[in-house]
This record gives C-alpha cells, sequence and structure tokens, in this order.
C-alpha cells in the first residue's frame, strides 16, 4: 500500500544552533547519487531527531553528524543518555507510553524525523497512541521529510518466493501485524499533514558491535527466537551502513508514501552466516575462538518449516529508485569489514 501526497512549501530555514562535532563513527561512502547531487548537503538548517536512538539510530546520527547536521534524538534511560552524550550525540529522555510535550516541542524544531522506535504487541506503536497531540506537534513544527523503519516479517510466509514492494504483506505474528499497522498509520498521517513520509522495511540488522562475528566473540546463546530462525532456508539481512545509504538517499530525494525494502542480495541461511562468521573468527582472531561458542548452531530447535515466513526479499527497488549501490551486497564482505575494524 502505498500513498502520495503533494510535497508541502518547505518552512523557512532557521540557523542551525546545535553544531556538535561527530564521534565513533567511519563515514560511509554514500554511492547513491551521482557526484554533482552527492557532493554537498541539504541546505543550511536540516536537523535530524531519531525517535529511539538505538543501533540503527546511533550510526545514522554519527554519519550526519559527519556531513554537517544537526541531530538530536531521544533514549529511554539515563545510563543510555549518558551513553549516548559521551558518544557525542544530542540527547533526551523520552518515553512514547508517556510523551513529555517539552519533548515533542522540540520535535518542532526539526525538519527530518526518523521512528526507530518498535511497536508493542497489544498496544501497538506507542508513538501512535497520541496521534492527536503527535499531530499538533508535527501539523505546526518543521518537519517535512520522515521515515518509519519497519520490518520484511510484515510480508510473512511466500514458500521462499522473492517478493517485493508490491506483494501484499500478510504478518503472521503478533508483532508483525503491528508494525503493519504502524507503517499503515505514519504514510496516513505523513499525507495528512502534508509530510514526506516513508516506509524502510528492514531485513535483519547488523554491523559493527551487532553480528554473527560479535556473538561469537562474545560466547552469547541465541535467544529462542534466533534459534528458531537457524532453521529458515533464507533470511533478509542489511548492514546498517547500507541502511544509511538508503535514508540518506530518501532524503536527498523524498518520493512521499513510498514503502522501500532495504536488505542485501544475499538471503542466506543463519546457520551459513554463523559458519562463515566462524571461520572468519578463527583464520583472523586466533585463540578468540571458544569451542562452545554458539552450541545451538548445530542443534536448533524442532518447528515446523510454514510457521518461519519463508520469502526472499528483493531490493530492486532500493538500488532502481534511491539509486543504492550496496558497500555489503553479502554477509561475507559485511562480516569481513567488522573482522578489519575490530583488527584495526
Ligand atoms: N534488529 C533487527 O534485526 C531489526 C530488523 C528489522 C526491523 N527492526 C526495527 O528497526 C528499528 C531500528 O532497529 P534497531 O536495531 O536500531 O533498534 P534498537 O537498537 O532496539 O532501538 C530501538 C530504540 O527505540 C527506543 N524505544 C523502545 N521503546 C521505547 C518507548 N516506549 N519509548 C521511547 N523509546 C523507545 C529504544 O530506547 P533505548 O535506547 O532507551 O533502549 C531504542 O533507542 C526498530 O524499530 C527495530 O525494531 C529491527
Amino acid at each position: 500500500m502505498e500513498i502520495c501526497c503533494i510535497p508541502r512549501r518547505f518552512p523557512p530555514m532557521i540557523p542551525r544552533l546545535d553544531r556538535v562535532p561527530a564521534f565513533g563513527s567511519a563515514t560511509v561512502r554514500c554511492s547513491a547519487l551521482p557526484n554533482s547531487e552527492n557532493s554537498g548537503e541539504l541546505s543550511m538548517g536540516d536537523r535530524m531527531f531519531v525517535l529511539g536512538t538505538g543501533f540503527v539510530g546511533r550510526f545514522v546520527a554519527a554519519e550526519l553528524k559527519t556531513r554537517g547536521w544537526a541531530v538530536s534524538g531521544s533514549c529511554t534511560s539515563a545510563a543510555k543518555k549518558k551513553m549516548l552524550e559521551d558518544l557525542g550525540h544530542h540527547s533526551y529522555l523520552f518515553d512514547a507510553n508517556n510523551p513529555e510535550d517539552e519533548i515533542l516541542e522540540i520535535l518542532k524544531n526539526h525538519t527530518h524525523l526518523i521512528i526507530s522506535i518498535p511497536p508493542v504487541v497489544g498496544i501497538g506503536d506507542p508513538m501512535l497512541r497520541h496521534r492527536g497531540l503527535l499531530e499538533g506537534i508535527l501539523s505546526s513544527g518543521r518537519i517535512q521529510w520522515l521515515a518509519y523503519l519497519s520490518s520484511t516479517s510484515v510480508y510473512g510466509d511466500y514458500g521462499g518466493s522473492w517478493v517485493d514492494e508490491d506483494y501484499p504483506p500478510k504478518p503472521v505474528s503478533e508483532v508483525a501485524r503491528a508494525r503493519l499497522a504502524a507503517e499503515e498509520e505514519w504514510l496516513r498521517l505523513g499525507q495528512n499533514l502534508s509530510i514526506a513520509a516513508h516506509v524502510f522495511r528492514l531485513g535483519g540488522i547488523y554491523g559493527p558491535g551487532r553480528s554473527a562475528v560479535d556473538t561469537i566473540l562474545k560466547q552469547e546463546h541465541l535467544s529462542d527466537g534466533q534459534k528458531t530462525r537457524l532453521l529458515k532456508s533464507y533470511t533478509s539481512r542489511i548492514h546498517v551502513a547500507d541502511i544509511f545509504q538508503a535514508l540518506h538517499a530518501s532524503i536527498l530525494r523524498p518520493s512521499p508514501g513510498k514503502i522501500y525494502n532495504i536488505v542485501d542480495d544475499d538471503p542466506a541461511p543463519r546457520a551459513e552466516v554463523f559458519e562463515y562468521a566462524k571461520k572468519l573468527v578463527k583464520k583472523n582472531l586466533p585463540g578468540h575462538l571458544k569451542i562452545n561458542a554458539c552450541p545451538e548452531i548445530a542443534e536448533p530447535l524442532p518447528i515446523q518449516k510454514t510457521a518461519m515466513g519463508e520469502k526472499r526479499v528483493s531490493n530492486a527497488r532500493m538500488k532502481k529508485e534511491l539509486g543504492v549501490n550496496l558497500l555489503h551486497p553479502s554477509y561475507r564482505s559485511g562480516l569481513r569489514s567488522i573482522i578489519e575494524q575490530m583488527n584495526r
């Protein structure tokens, strides 16, 4: 489902207030656009707010700041706030279940918004429960572009066939149903308020600090969800640097109401990825591979295949319309870059 709307006139630009140097980021080569369009950033006064500065939010914030953007974001605990501030990120405490007017008012001064707060089963999208409040803020503020970070889980089961954004979503889990409802509502909100709203359906997210290599090195046990997913024939995934590429390209080329799958070219099974990660660790970080790292890989839980939402998700639209040239088309290059970064 896609909703189109007429882009509204952009509000007058105000001077940037919080230029902060960026920390903790290896700048991503953004290959999404030809040089003439790609070289500069947007006009003065562009300000991003990330609702939910988690793994993706932190990466995006760091990358935008290296490009001269002012970026702020939210988190839910004092410890996270301190961690974000130590990384140089401007951050506010914010609970979407109980949104404070003060923080919502701050949103008004931003031109771009990423919503990275996941939905909750039985509640839905916590932000959208306060729809009236949100509409008031967004309609009187400067937000002109927004991105809702969703998941490829909305497609449900397609028996391993390729699916693109034109395939009707058939979510099988409660959380995927909540995702789909949130997608539709954010797009509708954008349409009603003439804000260029977009949905990004992300595959399994990995990157420095969160990957099969990290799981093996930390000897983490897999969660039940991870164990059951080990049996899947296909798992979409995406390196966080490529998520940034797609978001950045959309900022430069908004397309109101558009939905994009953000996945790599290689929906390989998880067991294969873990095997590759183990080999990489063994070769590059000898002595760090413990015999018992992730024993579950050898013994996944028995589960009926139909419950697992088998499909291969196509990224053709992301490449064609956003011009994204993936930095990591497969988990292989993504994991190698993570190991190389660790070695450095
Ligand atoms: N992980 C995956 O493989 C995957 C795949 C597809 C889609 N997604 C979705 O894509 C988005 C970005 O992923 P991510 O890995 O960057 O997520 P993440 O690291 O879990 O970050 C989620 C953010 O939402 C905040 N948050 C959660 N509940 C909140 C609430 N009630 N009020 C305010 N803030 C709240 C968290 O706050 P704190 O920082 O204080 O915890 C955190 O900053 C998420 O919606 C995620 O569910 C994830």
